[in-house]
């Protein structure tokens, strides 16, 4: 026996099985962003949602189950992400201002494709449209062509719900019946139409970067009737924590605006700023967010199995994410618009083909159409999954890597002035290495401003100039750490001292974040710690110092207790 020849073999082997992610081929990436999206999905899961497609997508795909957008509000999400800068080096907190001419000249993700001999397109809402993208989406920046956006969006907050008076309201609950619309279609169907069209049209023309972004399950819940069907009342529950926690500081809470003006909500007569919604009607809300997934998910199918029908599925990248997520109910609140894991937590699943997936065989189909009501059970298991923390300023670098581009360098201090370059990291290696278990380091960073120390009708979304307070909140593995400081919108800078509330929650025992015991804390040793900083240190460099020198006294004292 010539061991030789069997250890040649074995390396040959180990090059055919490696994951190609150090080959570096070029890649089309098909980047499908939903909006309002938490990770209320099968894959993440959540028991109720039906959501067959974007789950056999995760059973491809290395799924990320603890990413966290930056801001949980849509421009400044949208803009952060695709610059992959902070919201603190964006400055954009509100929809009022383009980056370009507000900040910096910053280079966003599709612009840096675009660079490379991308063909760059854009479907639906990508960019926070209007102001946050100069009324273009950034185009010519961004996209190759201009952007496009489904023509029947123009009805979306318009009186086109049938009410139980049999009059057409602007309601939040909205399901209609789709041949009755206007040209009888709806956004997310107009975005898909296009998106396969412009799929058809690149097959072999060159690499492509098409971006699609879902209108939903962004209320109004204007969705196809039908999809209610799979979520019948009496299997609906409440949220396990709908009342607003005692504890909780005023400035922490959002009152939901948005969802109180719908005219069906505003005649329930809810209080301001706490409520509560009326039971039944909490129930329908959250009936209807899950049906607005499962909609949304038939759209994502019709993609995928567009990519399989025109042979592109092995030479495309495929990311599926959302801005931010969405409170049902959790502590009495509903929306986006705060720092909780509701609010910040976003689904983020990445497909990269001979990579998270072999390649397909003899063009077998990888992603078949799922129709969830003719296949209501299915059951998928992810291919890897990521438990410790990433955050949505890490797409970028991530994204550009594993397509094959180079990823952007690490932001000095101060960048307003670089145009290309990350503040998240390139998570490369979690697609080289299993994830070895928990790495409490890993820290996800959010903020939200608030224009007042109580709820306020503009708290969900002060403009730049009525920011007073800004939330800044670190998660990790272990807990969720809030200050809520000073802040000045003029100069742009946060006063440490200056603190309006703060919450701790140790997430193992409190993991919906009810229980705060940031009084308990004995802030003055910390305080004193922090007095040793460099006084120019940041804001995130401070709050880690303090969550490790708070926890490590929580540890303490409970080993002593
Ligand atoms: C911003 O960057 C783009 C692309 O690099 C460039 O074309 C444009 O001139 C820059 N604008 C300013 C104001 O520097
Ligand atoms: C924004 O749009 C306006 C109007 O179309 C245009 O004049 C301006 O140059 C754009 N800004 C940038 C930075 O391209
Ligand atoms: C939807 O509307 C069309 C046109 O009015 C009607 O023919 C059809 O029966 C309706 N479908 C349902 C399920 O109500
Ligand atoms: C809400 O208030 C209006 C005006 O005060 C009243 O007419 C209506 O009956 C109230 N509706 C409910 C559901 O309480
Ligand atoms: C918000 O409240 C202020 C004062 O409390 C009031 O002047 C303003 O009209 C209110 N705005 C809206 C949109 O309700
Ligand atoms: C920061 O806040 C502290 C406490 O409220 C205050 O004494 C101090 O004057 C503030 N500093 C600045 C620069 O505003
Ligand atoms: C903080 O100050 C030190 C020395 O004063 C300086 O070297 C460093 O660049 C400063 N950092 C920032 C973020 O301004």
């Amino acid at each position: 026996m010539n061991l030789g020849v069997f250890t040649w073999l074995f390396l040959l082997l180990l090059c055919l099985l490696t994951p190609a992610t150090s080959r570096r081929e070029k890649r089309n990436v098909l980047f499908i962003i939903a909006d309002d999206l938490r990770a209320s999905l099968g894959c993440y899961d959540d028991a109720l949602a039906k959501s067959p497609n974007i789950d056999q997508l995760a059973s491809r795909s290395q799924v990320f189950l603890n990413a966290y957008a930056q801001q949980a509000v849509c421009a400044p999400s949208r803009t952060s992400m695709l610059t992959s800068r902070r919201p603190d080096t964006t400055r954009l907190y509100d929809f009022n201002s383009y980056w370009r001419v507000h900040s910096g000249n910053y280079t966003t993700l599709p612009q840096h494709f675009k660079s490379k001999g991308y063909y760059t397109m854009s479907v639906g809402k990508v960019f926070h449209p209007g102001i946050a993208s100069n009324h273009t989406d950034d185009y010519p920046y961004s996209w190759s062509i201009p952007a496009y956006h489904p023509s029947s969006f123009r009805f979306e907050k318009q009186k086109m719900c049938k009410g139980d008076d049999g009059q057409l309201h602007a309601n939040l609950l909205c399901a209609v019946n789709v041949t009755e619309q206007p040209g009888g279609t709806l956004p997310d169907l107009e975005s898909t139409d296009e998106a396969v069209r412009l799929l058809k049209s690149r097959v072999g023309d060159g690499a492509f970067f098409l971006a699609v972004g879902f209108h939903k399950p962004h209320i109004p819940f204007r969705i196809p009737q039908e999809y209610l069907s799979l979520y019948p009342l009496d299997k609906m529950t409440l949220a396990p924590d709908p009342d607003v926690p005692e504890l909780l500081p005023p400035v922490a809470y959002n009152p939901w605006t948005d969802v109180r003006q719908r005219e069906d909500v505003q005649k329930l007569n809810v209080s301001f700023p706490y409520g509560p919604i009326p039971k039944d009607f909490q129930l329908r809300i959250r009936q209807h967010y899950y049906a607005a997934v499962s909609y949304m998910d038939a759209q994502v199918g019709r993609l995928l199995s567009t990519l399989d029908a025109l042979g592109l599925t092995d030479s495309t990248m495929v990311v599926f994410t959302s801005d931010h997520g969405w409170s049902l109910g959790e502590h009495g609140e509903w929306a986006k618009y705060s720092n909780f894991d509701v609010a910040t937590r976003v689904p983020l699943i990445m497909f990269v083909p001979g990579v998270t997936a072999a390649y397909s065989r003899a063009g077998g189909p990888t992603f078949p159409f799922i129709d969830v009501f003719s296949q209501p059970e299915h059951s998928f298991t992810n291919a890897k999954v990521i438990r410790n923390t990433v955050e949505l300023v890490d797409v970028f670098p991530t994204v550009s890597y594993m397509a094959g581009l180079p990823a952007p360098e690490h932001c000095p201090d101060v960048s307003l002035q670089v145009e290309l370059c990350t503040e998240g990291r390139n998570l490369v290696h979690t697609f080289q290495h299993k994830e070895r278990g928990k790495n409490a380091e890993l820290m996800a960073f959010s903020q939200y401003p608030r224009p007042a120390d109580t709820p306020q009708n503009n708290s969900d979304l002060p403009d730049l100039q009525d920011i007073k307070v800004m939330g800044y909140s670190l998660r990790n593995w272990d807990y969720r750490y809030t200050l809520w400081l000073g802040f000045n919108p003029r100069s742009f800078q946060v006063n440490v001292s200056d603190v309006h509330g703060g919450e701790l929650y140790m997430l193992a025992d409190d993991p919906g974040q009810d229980k705060n015991i940031y009084s308990d804390l004995d802030h003055s040793i910390v305080m004193k710690k922090m007095d040793a900083l460099p006084h120019n240190a940041s804001v995130w460099t401070r709050m880690r110092l303090q969550l490790y020198y708070h926890t490590a006294g929580l540890k303490r004292n409970a080993g002593t207790a």
